[in-house]
């Protein structure tokens, strides 16, 4: 178990973790922590203290949690909440900001399924070949496992000065230099000494395309041999309507470190706005309907950036809709799958919270509606928009549309944003321009 698996099972026991006057403090419901539990926190008590001491750095603001696994500050957790663990967490949709930071990055390296469903492809494919690892982050994750894979070479590239810098530090420390050359700046910008027969890349996010992966990755087809081969090969993004549990919609709002996450991509956009949702702790059992595909992306080829599609779906029971959940299925090769909703992965699924309030549905009511992503201003990260009816077996229909903009200046704009940044305060900076979220 990782330090972040491990910490994740005692959150699941509402057990809390902290640092206090350096020593790591817990407080644990009566009777929880036993004695096997007890003595494997003593075990593990360096790493832990190391891992909360890097993430509070991370946070830089003594305030904000230093329990890696969120929840709100022990003061105000009540006993009820206590009782109730694995609540629903709201979170912003992090992969389209450049808001990476070592906390981050460790989340991604510490995955273990998605590292496995990556070395299931890289296995495969890299033996004696070469690859190019497109932004290959502060650990050079993959572009190791291609290493490990026995790959002839690998070129890995990376936009970011800083973690290039730790990339190519990680790379000379493990004596992988000869084999591992690291390149700094944009993917689409630079050149490859020589062509190369696998490109690897996990720049997919929530919904598939948010970061940006099919203008990249169509782009990268330039590195690559005739008969080159991509890794993922495919990433299928899910939709399905939900009813979320009462609790979680009569107050939603932000945990601490979401709510810094929050802060940081409203700090780089320079505004506040309704920024895309994710749902950490979400349940399966919230499903309604049927599901069907929002977006494809078959990265076996070129990719149209732009689409618009039929969707249709079919309630399953009486409930009510309170919008719909959008979820990444990410095929590093053909039969390997990451569903996000299947485990707990570094993606979470995207909520669109269409209805707020919520309609009553019936059995057998069906919803029609097109959905369509479109490129924003930037020419890089899609916008999207999901816009049709929900059409009752009684033949009455309403309409709904929604929109889920990449960084669109629109703040407050429904009743669900609304009750969110209602519970913020919100301070104009020097020139006015920049509001940011204070937690
Ligand atoms: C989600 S992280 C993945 C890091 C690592 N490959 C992994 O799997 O853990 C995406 C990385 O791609 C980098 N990146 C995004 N767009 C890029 C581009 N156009 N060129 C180079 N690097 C890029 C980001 O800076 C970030 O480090």
């Amino acid at each position: 178990m990782t330090t972040v698996e491990f910490l994740a099972s005692l959150k699941s026991l509402s057990i809390k973790i902290w640092i206090e006057n350096d020593q790591l403090r817990y407080r644990a419901p009566k009777g929880v922590m036993k004695s096997d539990l007890k003595q494997e926190l003593v075990e593990r008590k360096t790493e832990i203290v190391r891992f909360l001491k890097q993430a509070k750095d991370v946070m830089g603001d003594k305030r904000l949690v230093t329990d890696v696994v969120p929840q709100r500050n022990l003061q105000s957790i009540s006993q009820e909440e206590c009782e109730k663990p694995n609540q629903i967490e709201l979170w912003p949709s992090l992969a389209e900001f450049f808001v990476y930071d070592e906390f981050l990055y460790y989340v991604l390296t510490n995955d273990r399924r998605r590292n496995h469903s990556y070395k299931v492809a890289i296995n495969q494919l890299v033996k004696d070949k070469v690859v190019v690892d497109i932004g290959t982050g502060k650990d050079a994750i993959l572009a190791r496992f291609c290493a490990e894979a026995n790959a002839r070479k690998v070129y890995a590239i990376e936009m970011s000065e800083k973690y290039y810098n730790s990339a190519k530090a990680c790379i000379n420390k493990l004596g992988l230099a000869d084999k591992i050359t690291l390149i700094l700046g944009d993917a689409t910008k630079v050149n490859l000494p020589e062509m190369a027969d696998v490109c690897v890349s996990e720049i997919v996010g929530s919904i598939g395309g948010v970061e940006g992966a099919a203008l990249i990755l169509n782009n990268a087809r330039r590195f690559l041999k005739e008969d080159g081969v991509m890794i993922p090969a495919r990433s299928i993004t899910k939709i399905a309507g939900v009813c979320l549990p009462d609790e979680f919609l009569q107050n939603p709002g932000f945990t601490e470190i979401p709510a810094y996450y929050t802060r940081k991509i409203f700090e780089q956009v320079g505004y506040p706005f309704d920024l895309r949702l994710c749902l950490r702790h979400f349940s399966k059992s919230s499903i309604i309907s049927t599901s069907s595909i929002f977006e494809d992306l078959n990265f076996t080829g070129m990719i149209e950036p732009e689409y618009s599609h039929e969707v249709n779906l079919s309630i399953l029971k009486d409930s009510r809709l309170d919008g719909f959940i959008v979820w990444l299925n990410l095929h590093t090769i053909e039969g390997e799958v990451i569903d996000v909703l299947e485990h707990e992965y570094c993606w979470l699924p995207v909520y669109f919270p269409v209805f707020s309030p919520g309609i009553q549905v019936s059995q057998g009511d069906k919803i029609e509606a097109i959905c369509s992503g479109s490129l924003c201003e930037n020419n890089l990260n899609p916008d999207y928009k999901i816009e049709g009816y929900v059409i009752k077996e009684t033949g009455e229909k309403i309409e709904f549309k929604y929109y889920s903009y990449h960084y669109k200046n629109d703040f407050e704009q429904t009743p669900f944003y609304k009750t969110i940044f209602s519970q913020y305060v919100f301070e104009s900076n020097i020139n006015n321009s920049i509001k940011t979220a204070i937690t």
